[in-house]
């Protein structure tokens, strides 16, 4: 088989934590997402060539990049493992989709869709389930935190659940079609490592009573396909109440989705963005609006995206 000049990879914008499942569970949505071109250089070693709709701030250094990170960690691990393929140096070219520090996985996104290409471009030596190690690489770059629930559901679609993280237990759950979701996103940046950093370091036997069981009843929800018990279920008595300082109108944005039919609403990762869930197009699109007025009447400029969830995740869109 003849091997390829370039790989291009679109990865999609996740909805991590989901509510009550901090850090062990997120979905990806259809759109938007980043798109990430590799190129095979004869120079070895990874380049971050171009990076385009970032307004230049992220790092051209392929060490500090988290897209540039992962690929030269996908790279070490198969020079070491499978000396025959010998790989060859990339070029990387990330165009980005999502805004950053937005709570839509914007840093995922990118390396996920950078993984993918430098795999699919060196012809997939590894499985889509064995890059997630490299993208979670990523994510220590971006927040100090290796954390997975965005980049599995984006590397892999559909909801996905992180069981246990030493050992990595990953697993895939179905996407429910007959859930919507109504994202929107003030025009702020929240780090997240800054939205970490606010978190308090133990939980009471109460709180965590009520995490668990709107966790479960989280993933029943999700197999069964019902969107009522999933909104029930978003109810986040940890996590939610720290975080709603750091988002302006967090509590007025919240009552309008509600008001406005959502089944739930919450934080979608470490925000500024709020997602909501309903059970149609028409509903998802009513409750965005409501969502994003209530912002406007905060004089916060937002961004409304509504998708059911993708059940795909990274997706190869051009080779040559
Ligand atoms: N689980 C992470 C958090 C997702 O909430 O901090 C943000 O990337």
């Amino acid at each position: 088989m003849r091997s390829l000049s370039s790989a291009k990879v679109f990865a999609p914008a996740t909805v991590a934590n989901v509510g009550s499942a901090f850090d062990v569970l997120g979905f990806a949505l259809d759109s938007p997402g980043d798109t990430v071109e590799a190129v095979r250089s004869a120079s070895p070693g990874v380049r971050i060539v171009d990076v385009r709709g970032d307004h230049g701030v992220l790092s051209h250094d392929p060490a500090r990049n988290t897209a540039g990170v992962s690929v030269q960690a996908l790279l070490a691990h198969l020079s070491a493992t499978q000396p025959q393929l010998s790989t060859p140096g990339i070029d990387l070219v990330i165009e980005k989709g999502l805004p950053i520090g937005s709570g839509l996985g914007s840093s995922s996104a990118s390396t996920v869709a950078a993984v993918v290409a430098a795999n699919e471009l060196l012809g997939s030596p590894l499985s889509r389930a064995d890059l997630l190690p490299f993208a979670m690489e990523g994510e220590r770059v971006a927040c100090g935190s290796a954390h997975a629930d965005n980049v599995a559901p984006s590397l892999l679609g559909g909801f996905v659940l992180i069981r246990s993280y030493t050992p990595l237990d990953v697993v895939s759950l179905p996407a429910p079609r007959s859930v919507w979701v109504s994202v929107v996103t003030p025009h702020l940046e929240l780090r997240t490592q800054d939205a970490r950093k606010v978190l308090k370091r133990t939980v009471s036997l109460e709180s965590a009573i009520s995490q668990w069981g709107n966790v479960a009843a989280l993933v029943a929800g999700i197999y069964r396909n019902d969107v009522a018990l999933m909104g029930r279920a978003l109810e986040d008595r940890i996590i939610e109440p720290e975080r709603a300082q750091l988002i302006p109108g967090f509590a007025e944005v919240k009552a309008a989705a509600l008001e406005a039919g959502a089944n739930g609403c919450s934080i979608s990762g470490s925000g500024p963005s709020l997602f909501a869930l309903s059970a149609s197009r028409d509903a998802a699109k009513a409750i965005g609006a409501a969502m994003q007025a209530a912002f406007s009447g905060l004089s916060l400029v937002s961004t409304v995206h509504t998708s059911q969830v993708n059940p795909e995740g990274a997706k190869v869109i051009g080779r040559a």
